[in-house]
């Protein structure tokens, strides 16, 4: 029996499959190593390097390799890439999402796990948001994510497929141990530019939004360490195998940092005063977005255990220090 992870050479997908080898568990990687890198998956992973929407490939791998479950994470992560090429993100978001689902109905895979976002809610009315509030994103991220869940809903209707889906908060640090990190080339979220300034690599930090309702006026989000992230899909796994019900659960800590406390808190590890300017918000910024996490503590046997900022941030900049400049 293995386990079938899409997007495995990823930022969150490599620290998956950390986390399912650690548990003893066989894990088959489809990447295409469109934005992840071979190197990120561990020897003890079978990579093969091929398309999460290619249905042939899928059903071959899925017999073949007897997989019981898929952990669905293949799919870029770049938030302004897709306002601009919505149609190319939403095919590989949503579109190899309805093959993957309907590769597993028709191969006998019982279980999947998805990594949505905290996006779908958009701009909430209520913080922290909760899992039965409303629904409005207001990027294709979002979008995309939300028809996702859609799909999986149906499946679990009409076929019986089991599935968790994980609202998750915005994904920081790296391994505990070093062996996996974010190394996206252009990554353009955050904290990746705050530690390519501390490195040197850039030269300033632009805040996008500082007039906020908030206590220093820029955005707030919830932010998780992508070991807490990797162990939820395994807690979510293991609830699907022992026959939970399938869940929609926000994935996260419940704590909200502002951009400036995430500036402060890099400057002060790295012992570096940073060149931050303050820019107009962009369109559809959110101000604030914290989920509420009573559901996930109810319902899956895992807490976050590494998701302090400054564990998180300084894991990430452990590693950021190792990637080589140009992959930066
Ligand atoms: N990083 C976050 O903050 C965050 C938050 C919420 C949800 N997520 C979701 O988690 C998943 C992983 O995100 P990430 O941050 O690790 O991104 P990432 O870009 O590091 O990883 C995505 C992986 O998917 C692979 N991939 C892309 N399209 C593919 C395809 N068609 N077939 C096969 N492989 C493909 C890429 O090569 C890469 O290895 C994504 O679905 C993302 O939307 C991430």
């Amino acid at each position: 029996m293995s386990v079938m992870v899409t997007g495995g050479a990823g930022y969150l997908g490599g620290q998956l499959v950390l986390e399912l080898l650690d548990a003893g568990e066989k894990v088959v990687v489809i990447d295409n190593l469109s934005t992840g890198f071979d190197w990120a998956v561990p020897d003890d992973a079978e990579l093969i390097v091929g398309d999460a929407g290619d249905r042939l490939l899928l059903n071959h791998v899925m017999r073949s390799r007897s997989v019981d479950a898929v952990l669905h994470l293949a799919g870029a992560h770049s938030a302004p890439d897709m306002v601009a090429d919505p149609t190319a993100y939403y095919l590989d978001h949503t579109i190899k999402a309805r093959e993957i689902i309907a590769a597993a109905v028709a191969n006998g895979v019982r279980h999947i796990v998805f990594p949505s976002s905290l996006a779908v809610y958009g701009a909430p009315e209520n913080v922290p948001v909760k899992e039965t509030d409303a629904t409005s994103p207001t990027d294709p991220y979002g979008a995309y994510k939300l028809a996702v869940e859609h799909m999986l809903d149906e499946a679990s209707l009409a076929w019986g497929l089991g599935h968790v889906t994980l609202r998750l908060g915005h994904v920081a640090g790296a391994d505990p141990a070093g062996r996996s990190g974010e190394a996206t080339i252009g990554a353009t979220h955050l904290v990746k530019i705050v530690l390519q300034a501390a490195l040197g690599r850039r030269d300033h930090i632009a805040v996008f939004g500082t007039g906020y309702d908030t206590p220093d006026g820029t955005g707030i989000r919830d932010y998780i360490h992508v070991k807490d992230a990797a162990s939820a899909h395994l807690s979510a796994l293991r609830h699907l195998r022992a026959g939970g019900a399938s869940l929609r659960l926000n994935c996260s800590t419940g704590e909200g940092h502002s951009v400036l406390e995430v500036i402060d808190v890099v400057q002060r590890l790295a012992g570096r005063v940073l060149d931050v300017r303050a820019r107009a918000p962009r369109p559809d910024d959110i101000p604030v977005l914290v989920a509420a996490v009573s559901r996930i503590r109810a319902h899956l046997d895992w807490q976050p255990q590494y998701s302090l900022l400054d564990t998180m941030l300084g894991h990430a900049l452990a590693f950021e220090r190792r990637l080589p400049a140009k992959a930066a």
